[in-house]
């Protein structure tokens, strides 16, 4: 056996079967999950650590490399482990400036507009928008929403539309009640809304982003803010590729700055 191994694991026995686990050095995992999503844990390598043991605990994963061996084979586990470390925060009228802005440009123009929400997380950032046009008098047929994201829990949450108190926040009672329906603790996005937005899951960084097609608006907030200034770039060079018209900017989020 071993010797160097057998001081770095912790030994199980169980019934004959000796399983070493080792969730030691989780710089591996940063690396992969860096280079799949673009998200980096550089300053915080322990939480991810604790996340991944976590992670890999909960489905008898005995080491980092194990996790690792079972993802490039099993694309559930894979799409479990994005699930589980990227960061869905979002909540209605976000940095309502911004989406305020987009209504100005929006209702300049007579034809019909194309935006695009990368990352939509749960839906709050896409359905404000939508709800944002219909209040400044845009009528629903002039603009077609689409949000995707990598989560593929929050691109559920997003199809399903079902809120809390806290997602809902920023809303007017007004706003409210013309676009909800209060159901005991949660607030039911109405279908006209719902029918306004697609979601798909999609990660950025796939060579088949592209072919979610061109918009006249894009929108990307607080998704960078996870990606190193190398990756930025990038992702900042792929999200204006996906314009119609290059003069328009895309809408990053204020903590995204370069
Ligand atoms: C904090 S949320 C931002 C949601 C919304 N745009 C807002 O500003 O409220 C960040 C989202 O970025 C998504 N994300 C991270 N990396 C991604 C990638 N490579 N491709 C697509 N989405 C990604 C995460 O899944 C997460 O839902």
């Amino acid at each position: 056996m071993f010797s160097f191994l057998k001081k770095k694991t912790h030994k199980i026995q169980e019934s004959k079967v000796i399983v070493y686990q080792d969730y030691s050095d989780v710089s591996r995992v940063a690396r992969y999950f860096k280079n799949e999503t673009g998200v980096t844990f550089d300053k915080q390598e322990s939480i991810l650590k604790n996340k991944v043991t976590t992670f890999c605990k909960q489905r008898e994963i005995h080491s980092f490399s194990n996790l690792l061996e079972i993802i490039e084979k099993e694309a559930k586990i894979k799409q479990e482990l994005i699930d589980y470390l990227t960061t869905n925060e979002t909540f209605f009228y976000r940095e309502f400036k911004q989406i305020d802005e987009l209504t100005k440009l929006v209702k300049k123009t007579s034809r019909h507009v194309e935006i695009l929400c990368a990352p939509s997380a749960t839906g709050e950032e896409p359905y404000s928008i939508a709800i944002a046009l219909l209040e400044a008098g845009v009528s629903s047929s002039n603009f077609k929403i689409t949000g995707i994201d990598i989560n593929y829990d929050a691109i559920n949450k997003a199809k399903e539309a079902h809120y809390r108190e806290r997602n809902v926040r920023n809303l007017t009672p007004e706003i409210i009640s013309k676009y909800f329906t209060h159901n005991g603790e949660k607030y039911l996005l109405n279908d006209s809304i719902k029918s306004l937005v697609s979601f798909q899951l999609a990660n950025l960084f796939d060579a088949s982003f592209k072919n979610i097609g061109k918009f006249d608006f894009v929108f990307s907030r607080n998704m960078l803010i996870y990606f190193d200034q190398e990756t930025k770039i990038k992702a900042k060079a792929i999200l204006e590729s996906m314009r119609k018209d290059n003069e328009v900017g895309v809408f990053f989020g204020h903590a995204d700055l370069f």
